[in-house]
């Protein structure tokens, strides 16, 4: 038997699963990190964090599963998108990483488009320029940080950092850079204009390869320290969502999938490069190679639950560790016992500003409608039904697109909630169904590194081998329509604050 290793660096934490080439479950092990806030806003993780988390959770699954070091043919490598990773000429990291849900780059980003054009950014790298994206934040650096600017050799994802401390390479691949703003997306390589035009040096970048090929293989020291081979190959992997989709079978035209982790992403697979000229939702190379995808993101879908349930639900926190349970389960639990609606309370995902449909950093969350009947249960549904209307905003952009979603694949930590996918299906309006395994991202860029190491012939085929299908949800008609009443507020909510938002920021 042939095995392969899966890490998904997350925001929250970096799991990493053994599986075997049938995709079962060999050995799995996570480890947190903290997430760096100095100001409203603004996000950073340390990137020595995740190469810890990512060398202790290897070396654990390696001896827990007990399969030998040579046996082990390929590792892939998952992560959040866009965070901006400096490294010297040492190769030592210069400063924290500044992170994805990171909001400072407003300026930045009016300096992107006035240098190059908002039509032409749009034309060469899919996307106009966001504050997420990792161009802003190196032009934050260059224009904030002169000195650590100055002293920064070469640029690199978070995922990408964690390939150099296992391999030594500088690369990436298609799907991760693609969220960097320096990529011509639909060629599939770096963008000579736009590096020119941001006067970047193109050799700081790294080395762009697809999701499946090899871009080297383990260290000797990191062979030693982790008990993987020398041999074992570790392929360009993918961005998570890139990595998700792959993981729960979303590789072919027409399919897609709405994961719900620290944020929330509707995906659809596409063939074709397909660009939505309002920028409202991103389209990246995708991991398959020589494919696209189309995909709306909502910065605080997870993120939103955590942060309620880190402030306001510690006794669920302390009951769930005595219990051996996890502290999801009882929210759930007050979920389902509250009523569509909650009775009248609508919540704003916006802790980290957002993205899709409003593309903004300063706007914030809202609890709308409180009234002295509300209880934390109510609160708790008000939540997750905000993060699935704005999940819903995203889902209708592609709609309009032209991009017909006749099922949904749902994924992420709540995905695995059946409450979730309920709604999700309600206001969808069709069939959510999760697959069987439920490793997402890591189980993505297992198959991605299967493929590299010759064991599977393409993606597709591997995901037809390893992929079946579980749970399944319908939509239920009168919910669907209750929904669509609150949807209707929800949407007016937005608009109706956007100057006081941009008012409360400027304070
Ligand atoms: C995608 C995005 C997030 C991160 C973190 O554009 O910013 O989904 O990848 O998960």
């Amino acid at each position: 038997m042939r095995y392969l290793i899966g890490i998904d660096l997350g925001t929250s934490a970096t799991k990493t699963v053994l599986f075997d080439e049938a995709g079962n479950i060999m050995a799995s092990a996570s480890q947190e990190y903290p997430l760096y806030q100095p100001q409203n806003g603004w996000a950073e993780q340390k990137p020595e964090d995740w190469a810890n988390a990512a060398l202790s959770t290897i070396t654990k699954v390696v001896k827990e599963s007990g399969v030998a070091a040579e046996d082990i043919k390929g590792l892939g490598i998952s992560g959040q998108m866009h965070g901006l990773v400096m490294l010297d000429e040492a190769g030592e990291v210069i400063r924290p990483s500044i992170i994805w849900c990171d909001q400072r780059t407003a300026a930045e980003c009016e300096e992107i488009t006035e240098k190059v054009g908002r039509e032409r950014l749009i034309e060469i790298t899919a996307n106009p320029a966001l504050t997420g994206f990792t161009a802003s934040k190196i032009l934050w650096v260059r224009n904030h940080e002169p000195e650590n600017y100055k002293r920064c050799r070469h640029i690199l994802l978070p995922k990408d950092y964690v390939r150099y401390i296992l391999t030594g390479e500088f690369a990436t691949e298609v799907s991760d850079a693609s969220g960097m703003q320096l990529l011509d997306v639909p060629n599939r390589c770096w963008s000579d204009e736009v590096l020119e035009k941001l006067e970047i040096d193109k050799s700081m970048l790294a080395k762009v390869y697809e999701s499946v090929e090899v871009t080297g293989t383990i260290l000797p020291e990191i062979a030693e320290k982790t008990g993987l081979s020398v041999k074992t190959v570790v392929v360009g992997g993918a961005g998570d969502n890139a990595a998700a989709a792959v993981g729960t079978g979303i590789v072919r035209e027409g399919r897609a999938f709405t994961t719900i982790g620290t944020s929330g992403v509707v995906f659809a697979h596409s063939n074709d490069v397909t660009i939505d000229p309002k920028g409202r939702v991103h389209t990246f190379c995708c991991a398959v190679p020589g494919a696209w995808h189309v995909m709306g993101v909502t910065q605080g879908a997870g993120l939103s639950l955590k942060w309620f349930r880190d402030n306001f639900c510690q006794d669920y926190i302390e009951k769930a560790e005595k219990e051996g349970k996890d502290p999801y389960d009882y929210i759930n639990a007050d979920v389902a016992e509250t009523p569509l609606g909650c009775n009248k309370l609508i919540y704003l995902p916006y802790l980290m500003g957002e993205r899709t449909p409003h593309l903004d950093p300063d706007c914030r969350g809202v609890f709308f409608g409180l009234s002295a009947i509300h209880t934390r249960k109510d609160m708790l549904r008000a939540v997750m039904e905000g993060v699935s209307y704005s999940l819903k905003d995203c889902n209708d952009i592609l709609r309009e697109m032209g991009i017909q979603v006749e099922e949904m694949m749902a994924c992420g930590g709540g995905g695995k909630s059946p409450i979730w996918r309920q709604m999700l299906a309600d206001m969808y309006g069709c069939k959510v169904k999760t697959v069987t395994a439920k490793e997402g991202p890591a189980l993505g860029v297992a198959i991605l590194a299967g493929v590299g190491a010759g064991i599977y012939e393409s993606v597709e085929a591997a995901c037809d081998k390893v992929l079946r299908i579980d749970k399944e949800c319908a939509p239920i008609e009168e919910n669907s329509v209750k929904y669509e009443e609150y949807h209707k507020i929800y949407k007016k909510l937005y608009p109706a604050l956007k100057e006081q938002y941009k008012e409360l920021a400027n304070l």
